[in-house]
């Protein structure tokens, strides 16, 4: 079968950070990829990028991270996918999603539990539904495997700390359940990681908040921030494992962290 595999990202934000860095890498490693994001704006600038380098890309924006529409653009996707009655070779999905919920405990409101629990952890379960039912159909490919769904964490994700009660639940959450998914469905050679990105990586939005000279420094040494490139080259090789030694779980910081 021509068809090229499939990657489908959830989560690009504005485009310069971990989801837009993995479909640009996944794109020039030969990957046809789907992209997922609330702003049809910044997806379509992307969409547009990849095309100009040679790559195919299509947008598929969601008007919010729940269940239901998660599901409904998976379906939208998967039609998309088969243009000319051709099964689309679904091979590497990756949840990048995450909802910006930090503030000391006494600030936290039940509307931002649930954002953090709807969010990473309600539509995580749908995402991961999907990319698992897709996998199953598939047949093995050269390294042994049928798919692979990858996580992308954050330090919160194994530790809470000052501000991110409700940000922690979410992201311990979703890690939980990458984990029982690489138990369940590895037995079906479905390999499923969880990264942990235990640090700031550089993106407009991490900019933004580091006004000034601080900001010019910090962008300027790749010691002190992680590099959205960087982790995507890290997904492909957790993507190329064969699977005598698959990894469940990687953590990645930069060389010089403090933390
Ligand atoms: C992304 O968002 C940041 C922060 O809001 C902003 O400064 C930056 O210009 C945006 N970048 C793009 C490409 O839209
Ligand atoms: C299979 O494994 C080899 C060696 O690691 C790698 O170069 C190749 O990209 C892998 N292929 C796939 C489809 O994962």
């Amino acid at each position: 079968m021509s068809a090229k595999p499939l990657l489908i990202v959830a989560g690009i934000g504005n485009g310069t950070g971990t989801g837009a860095a993995t479909a640009r890498v996944f794109s020039k490693a030969g990957y046809r990829v789907a992209l997922i994001a609330r702003n049809a704006e910044h997806l379509k600038h992307l969409v547009d990028e990849l095309a100009s380098s040679g790559g195919e890309a299509a947008a598929f924006p969601i008007p919010e991270y729940t269940y239901d529409a998660v599901e409904h653009v998976w379906d939208n996707i998967v039609e998309h996918a088969w243009p000319s009655g051709q099964p689309s070779d679904l091979r590497v999905a990756l949840w990048n999603v995450g909802v910006n919920v930090f503030g000391s405990f006494l600030t936290v409101t039940a509307k931002d539990i649930q954002a953090s629990l709807e969010v990473h952890v309600t539509a995580g379960f749908a995402f991961s539904r999907k990319a698992i039912l897709a996998f199953k159909k598939n047949e093995l490919d050269v390294n042994g495997s049928k798919g692979t769904l990858l996580f992308t964490g954050a330090t919160a994700s194994v530790r809470g700390n000052v501000f991110t009660s409700a940000f922690a639940a979410g992201k311990f959450g979703i890690r939980a359940l990458s984990q029982s998914l690489a138990k369940e469905f590895g037995k079906e050679n479905i390999h499923v990681a969880h990264v942990i990105i235990d640090g700031s990586i550089l993106t407009d939005l991490s900019l933004s908040r580091r006004p000034g000279e601080a900001g010019e420094a910090w962008k300027a040494n790749p010691d002190l921030r992680l590099e959205g490139e960087s982790i995507a080259k890290a997904y492909l090789y957790l993507i190329q494992q064969d699977r005598s030694a698959w990894t469940w779980e990687l953590d990645l910081r930069p060389a010089h962290e403090k933390w």
